[in-house]
């Protein structure tokens, strides 16, 4: 997988010669000026190393530190980070070393930094060691994909794809990160069974039905909800409405978390060469809705990609299946009619009248 890696600093030069220097062990290098812009990319992206300007007397800076620490709504809370600093004190050292993977003390020279840099990722590579073979093949969860449509061969075909999968060891990387807790709860796992036979079953009727078209519902049924995978609960809220109305009883990282779930996902895969094209779109439009009143991104349908429409319309009749267990295709029409426009919500609101 592309590493990706974040430098943090106001000196617009340090971020530059660090980038340069770094440039052919990362392919993606973002950078940030300021706290605000630091905490944005650090809510959004997974970074496999950070570099972190801190002037003791600054405490924004410090205020970095205190966020990549304790932030909840962080998902680089395990990333490691380095902190590049001329004056550092050794209450500081004390009090956040163990959370450092290593200090960097300006003015500093290029060989410093690669130094640096390739003992960390060295180490990371023997603190995770997520090689090809040693991911057992229940990482990567099998799962029944035969109802509610009977559709032929499908698990077969699913598991084909999923073959593909479990040969690549990028990708056998990203799918080993679903982690989905089996033992407590069993919604994320049918949730994605389900979705991709029903996004099979519109494209079928949609003569769609590509083992290329299949591919990309297949990656986007397992990976859509994958910063939700260990949080069935908040996996369940799945509507602007849903998410209002349970506002309050969330805690603020949470409900962020919620919002920025696609966002993170879809940040997550975008430049894999070994993902379908379109997956990372299809996964950051999954909650927005014709109207505008989704999320994140709160587009309308004149926005929503024809594929995105499919899966969208699949993951909102999914939800109604788990909750009526009594379910019928018309109810489910009729009932979704006020709620889809524009033309590809509703062409392909009625091919699901026809399926069966
Ligand atoms: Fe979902
Ligand atoms: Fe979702």
């Amino acid at each position: 997988m592309t590493k990706k890696l974040l430098i943090i600093d106001d000196n617009k030069e340090v971020v530059e010669v660090v980038s340069l220097i770094l440039t052919d062990l990362f392919g993606n290098i973002d950078s940030a000026n300021t706290v605000d812009e630091a905490e944005e990319l650090l809510s959004k992206n997974v970074y496999d190393l950070i570099f972190l300007d801190i002037n003791l007397e600054n405490r924004n800076g410090a205020e970095v530190v205190k966020f990549l620490i304790e932030a909840s709504e962080n998902p680089n809370k395990a990333s490691p980070f380095v902190i590049i600093s001329g004056i550092i004190t050794p209450q500081f050292v004390d009090r956040y070393q163990k959370r450092f993977a290593g200090i960097l003390m300006k003015p500093f020279e290029h060989d410093d930094v690669l130094a640096i840099v390739e003992k960390i990722l060295n180490a990371s590579n023997i603190a995770e060691p997520i090689q090809p073979d040693e991911v057992g093949v229940d990482e990567i969860p099998f799962l029944k994909c035969d109802l509610p449509f009977p559709i032929i061969q499908l698990d077969q075909r699913v598991n084909k794809i999923l073959d593909q999968v479990r040969k690549s060891p990028k990708l056998k990387q990203l799918f080993a990160q679903l982690k989905v807790d089996r033992t407590t709860d069993n919604y994320v796992l049918s949730h994605i069974g389900i979705l991709i036979n029903i996004s099979t079953a519109i494209c079928i009727n949609m003569e769609w039905n590509t083992d290329k078209t299949l591919e990309k519902f297949v990656y986007a049924s397992y990976l859509h909800d994958m910063a939700l995978s260990q949080r069935p609960d908040l996996a369940r809220i799945n509507t602007s409405e849903a998410l209002e109305a349970k506002k309050e009883s969330l805690s603020p990282s949470d409900y962020k978390l919620i919002l920025e779930h696609p966002n993170i996902a879809s940040n997550s895969i975008a430049g894999m060469r070994e993902i379908p094209q379109d997956v990372d779109a299809i996964i950051r439009q999954h909650h927005e809705l014709p109207k505008g009143t989704g999320y994140p991104l709160k587009i309308g349908h004149q926005k929503i990609s024809p594929l995105s429409v499919v899966f969208i319309i699949a993951h909102d009749l999914t939800e109604y299946i788990l909750a009526n267990p009594k379910w019928k295709i018309e109810d489910y029409v009729e009932k979704s009619k006020s709620k889809f426009q524009g033309a590809h919500f509703i062409k392909i609101l009625r091919s699901l009248a026809n399926v069966n």
